[in-house]
């Protein structure tokens, strides 16, 4: 029997497909159940038809499109965006370690946290891949905000045991039994919509034996996700290899340890060489690309059309604070300007931002796009809200052209609503 229709939001539906592009429902609509999950996308008018008693939520020309999908960001650094300190490695030394230091005050972890939740919701991101820091009490605090936030969330205590400032550090068995019991408390806490990651800052502030009894506890339980960092500077690359001499590439020193799979994802990923990338796809492992942090600390260009060859499941991720914005239309831009040569189209950009994301992080099953059955995660976006936009536009324009100008000019003023599960958050 089929589940009777609670709300039906009516708008231009834009659903991303399995292969890459986009169905239209110009007048379309979206049927959800009592439960918040997506019965159905469709015409208005066929939809309307078969919703006696549903409540009817009508966005007029908005674009009713997915929930945006930050495959990586961290939380630690919300107050430390747009400080400029060189690379990588100096830009942690001297900004970022500095500022994660904080998080020892719990005050200063829970200010973070709020401001990190109201940001997401007025850039329409609905699920987030987060680095929380290393300071365990300072995690339970950020996963009681993000829970009671509505919001949905892949997140973790970030191990580190040295290569970093003593205080950010901690012994490796102390590491551990902290990751194993914030996991233990917080991994599928409200019907999933909150999933513990494993989060090894990267290979540089992590001995073999850490990795190692990290992997043994993912492989003790594979629902849970593992997220970190790889090949994003050249440096960094170098100091790697040298401190994992015996592993054959740096995905290897994360594969070796039975890191690697669906439900890892990778952050950044640009000095990666062709066998590399044929592992990530042979093992569904997810890559986030970062374009604005790329650019800020200079890391070089992601070699999106490389990734596309080899087939490896790759999504968008703000990377703030290396990224200074928490807008997916600032990120899906400059994943077009970081391409030296490829004009990527709007459409492939926001499918990177939604269903894309969904696939990198292993959870295409449950939201990224309008199919029977998944979460009802969704955003509205008022391309008509942006004064530059709307001059330059009439509402009869193509989802492509309004799509292209929300890529280059697009803010928070165009997200009218935010929703998770049906319910419209904030
Ligand atoms: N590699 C290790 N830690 C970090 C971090 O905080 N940000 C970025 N962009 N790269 C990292
Ligand atoms: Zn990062």
């Amino acid at each position: 029997m089929k589940s009777t229709i609670s709300d039906l939001h009516l708008g231009r539906i834009l659903n991303p497909t399995p292969d890459g592009d986009f169905q239209e429902f110009s007048k379309g609509a979206l049927a959800l159940s009592s439960d918040g999950k997506i019965l159905e996308c469709g015409p208005a008018d066929v939809l309307k038809a078969q919703s006696e008693g549903a409540q009817i939520h009508d966005h007029g020309d908005a674009l009713v499109v997915p929930g945006f999908i930050d495959t990586h960001v961290h939380l630690a650094q919300v107050f430390a965006r747009g400080h400029v300190a060189g690379d990588l490695l100096k830009w942690l030394e001297n900004a970022i370690y500095p500022a994660e230091e904080n998080f020892a005050d719990l005050g200063h972890a829970e200010a973070a946290t709020q401001a990190f939740i109201r940001d997401r919701i007025r850039n329409g991101i609905t699920t987030s891949a987060v680095f929380l820091s290393s300071h365990p009490e300072a995690a339970q605090r950020c996963f009681e905000g993000l829970a009671a936030s509505g919001l949905r969330s892949v997140a973790g205590l970030v191990n580190m045991e040295h290569g970093a400032p003593a205080s950010l550090c901690l012994e490796r068995h102390e590491t551990m039994r902290a990751t194993e019991e914030l996991a233990g408390r917080w991994h599928q806490h409200d019907k999933g919509r909150i999933r513990y990651a494993i989060t090894p800052r990267f290979a540089l502030t992590c001995s073999k034996e850490l990795l190692n009894d990290l992997g043994k506890m993912r492989s003790e339980d594979p629902s849970l996700f593992v997220h970190t960092h790889i090949s994003e500077n050249t440096q960094e690359c170098a100091e790697v290899a040298s401190a994992f001499p015996e592993a054959s590439h740096y995905l290897a020193v994360y594969g070796d340890a039975g890191l690697i799979g669906k439900r890892c994802i990778l952050a950044h990923g640009i000095h990666m060489t062709d066998q590399e990338l044929d592992i990530l796809s042979s093992t569904r492992t997810g890559v986030a690309h970062c374009p604005t942090s790329n650019l800020f600390l200079k890391s070089g260009a992601f070699p999106w059309s490389r990734y596309v060859e080899h087939n490896v499941a790759f999504g968008l991720g703000s990377d703030v604070g290396a990224g200074p914005s928490m807008n997916p239309f600032n990120v899906m831009r400059d994943a077009y300007m970081v391409q030296p040569q490829d004009f990527l189209s709007p459409k492939e950009l926001l499918w990177r931002a939604t269903l894309g994301g969904a696939q990198a992080l292993g959870m295409e099953p449950e939201i990224g796009s309008f199919d029977a059955g998944k979460e009802g995660d969704f955003v509205i976006i008022d391309p008509q809200a942006h004064p530059v936009i709307s001059e330059n536009h009439g509402s009869s324009q193509s989802a492509e052209s309004l799509l292209s100008s929300l890529v280059f000019l697009g803010d928070d003023r165009c997200i009218s609503g935010t929703y998770v599960r049906g319910q419209k958050l904030g």
